[in-house]
C-alpha cells in the first residue's frame, strides 16, 4: 500500500557507482520477467536496499521504463540481432537502450556501461548492436507494438480493435499517483498535498519521492490506492456499524475504506505475510478490523454478512501502469485455473452473505473470463442472487465503463490519465 512511487526521480548514479546501479538494474529486470511477483520480491531485497536511495531511484526508472516499452525495444534489437545471444546479452541491451532514449542517459554513457557489463566475449556485439540501434530512427511506440500480441489480440476479441488499441497505448505511460484519504470530509489534504480530486474523492498527485515522506503519511491520513482500486469497496455502501467481509483482503486497501467507512470489518486472507500488511495499514491509519489467516474457502465460521467484498486473485492484467511485468508474465494457461479459484471464492462469499445483503466481485483483470463470465456463471447457479445494477457514475466510476448490464468493465484508457483495469458487479440475496 506504501510503495514507493511510481515516478521516482530518476537522477543519474555518480561515476562511482555507475555500473552497481546498472548492475543492480540488470538484476531487476532479470527478476521481472522471471516469474510473477518477482520484480517486487527483487525490490525489497537487501542487496537492492543496500543501494544509495539515488541508485535505487535509477535502476527502478530504467527497468520500469524498459518494462513499458519491452515491445518495442525487443522489435528495435531483433533487427540487428541475427541470432540470439547468450545470456544476459539481451537484457543488458534492452536496459542499455531504453537508458539512452528514455532516461535522458547520454547515448556514450548508456553505451559505455553496459559493455562494461557484458561479459568479454560479447562486448564487441553489444557495442554495435547498442550503437546500430541509436543510429536509426527511435523505435516505432505504436500500441499494437507495446502489447504481448496474445493478450492484445484477447483484448480486440474482448472489446474490439479501438478499445484494444487504447488499452494497448497506456503501456508506454507513466502514472500518477492516486491516494484515498481516512476521512473524505480531509478538504485540505488535497491542496496541503497539491492534488488533483477525482470523481469518487481519489487524490492524484504528480509528485516525486519516497510516498512515507509526504505530508499526512505518519498521521494516516491517506494510503496509496489507484483511483479504480478504490471503486469496488465504494459500491459495497458500507454503513457503521454494519458487518463486513473483506475476503480477499491483503494487502488492504479496501479494508481501511470498509473500515473507514465504519463498518466492523473482518478482513480474511490465506496469506499471513500479506497480512501483516493489512495489519500495518490499520495500525498507521489508526482503523481497526478483525484480521482472520484463512483459506476463503476452507473457512468454516459460521457467521453472516451485511455485506461482503471479494476481490478475488486474477491475472491482473488491468494493472499494467504501475506492474508492466504482469504483462510479460502472463500465460495463456494460467487464466483457467485462476477462473476455477475465483468460482470457488464466489461461492464460498455467497454462503457468507446474510438474506438482504448484498456482495462486490471484483477482478483488476482484462480478462472476459474473469469478469463477465464469473458474473453470468454465478448468476446461473444462484437463484438467491441478482445482480444489483450500478448507477451511472457510481463510485466515481467513468461513465462509459458502466455495461448494459450494469456493471462495470472499466478499461485504463477510461479515463484522462488512465486507471486500472477493472471488472466489478454488485449482487444481492433475497
Ligand atoms: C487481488 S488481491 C486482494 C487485494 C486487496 N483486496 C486490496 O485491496 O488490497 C487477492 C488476495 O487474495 C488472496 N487469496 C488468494 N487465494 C485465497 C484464498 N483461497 N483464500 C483467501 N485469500 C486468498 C491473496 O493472498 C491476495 O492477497
Amino acid at each position: 500500500m506504501n510503495e514507493p512511487a511510481s515516478n521516482a526521480p530518476p537522477t543519474a548514479p555518480t561515476p562511482a557507482t555507475a555500473l552497481l546501479a546498472r548492475q543492480a538494474a540488470l538484476t531487476l529486470l532479470q527478476a521481472a520477467l522471471g516469474r510473477r511477483g518477482g520484480l517486487e520480491e527483487a525490490l525489497s531485497h537487501g542487496r537492492y536496499m543496500a543501494l544509495s536511495p539515488q541508485d535505487r531511484g535509477f535502476a527502478r526508472a530504467v527497468v520500469m521504463a524498459t518494462l513499458r516499452r519491452l515491445g518495442p525495444i525487443d522489435r528495435a534489437l531483433d533487427g540487428k540481432l541475427k541470432r540470439e545471444p547468450p545470456a544476459p546479452t539481451r537484457d543488458l541491451l534492452r536496459l542499455g537502450l531504453a537508458q539512452a532514449l528514455w532516461l535522458d542517459t547520454p547515448a556514450f554513457a548508456a553505451v559505455d556501461t553496459t559493455v562494461s557489463l557484458a561479459p568479454k566475449p560479447l562486448r564487441g556485439l553489444v557495442n554495435a548492436v547498442l550503437r546500430g540501434v541509436l543510429r536509426d530512427a527511435a523505435p516505432d511506440e505504436l500500441p499494437e507494438f507495446l502489447a504481448p500480441s496474445w493478450l492484445l489480440a484477447r483484448w480486440r476479441a474482448a472489446f474490439g480493435d479501438i478499445d484494444a488499441l487504447g488499452i494497448a497505448a497506456q503501456i508506454a505511460l507513466e502514472p500518477a499517483t492516486d491516494l484515498t484519504q481516512r476521512d473524505p470530509t480531509d478538504d485540505a489534504l488535497a491542496k496541503t498535498l497539491e492534488a488533483e480530486v477525482l470523481p469518487g474523492g481519489s487524490l492524484r498527485l504528480i509528485r516525486r519521492g519516497d510516498v512515507a515522506g509526504w505530508p499526512g503519511y505518519d498521521e494516516g491520513r491517506w494510503w496509496v490506492q489507484d483511483r479504480a482500486a478504490a471503486i469496488p469497496a465504494r459500491l459495497l455502501q458500507a454503513k457503521p456499524g454494519e458487518t463486513v467481509l473483506d475476503l480477499c483482503a491483503a494487502p488492504g486497501g479496501k479494508t481501511l475504506q470498509l473500515a473507514s467507512a465504519g463498518a466492523t470489518v473482518t478482513a480474511l486472507d490465506q496469506s499471513s505475510g500479506r497480512l501483516r500488511r493489512v495489519a500495518a495499514g490499520l495500525a498507521r491509519t489508526g482503523l481497526s478490523a478483525e484480521t482472520v489467516t484463512a483459506d476463503a474457502v476452507a473457512w468454516t465460521d459460521g457467521r453472516l454478512f451485511d455485506a461482503v467484498l471479494l476481490d478475488a486473485p486474477c491475472s491482473a492484467t488491468g494493472t499494467f501502469r504501475r506492474h508492466p511485468d504482469v504483462l510479460w508474465n502472463a500465460k495463456p494457461g494460467d487464466i483457467p485455473s485462476l477462473v476455477q479459484l475465483q468460482s470457488r471464492l464466489l461461492a464460498a462469499a455467497a454462503k457468507r452473505v446474510r438474506p438482504g445483503g448484498r456482495m462486490v466481485y471484483s477482478v483488476c483483470s482484462l480478462e472476459p473470463e474473469e469478469g463477465e463470465a464469473q458474473a453470468r456463471g454465478f448468476l446461473s447457479t444462484n437463484p438467491d442472487f441478482t445482480l444489483e445494477p450500478l448507477e451511472p457514475g457510481e463510485g466515481g466510476s467513468p461513465l462509459v465503463s458502466l455495461a448494459p448490464e450494469g456493471w462495470l468493465r472499466i478499461l485504463p484508457h477510461h479515463a484522462d490519465g488512465g486507471l486500472d483495469g477493472f471488472f466489478i458487479a454488485r449482487f444481492r440475496r433475497h
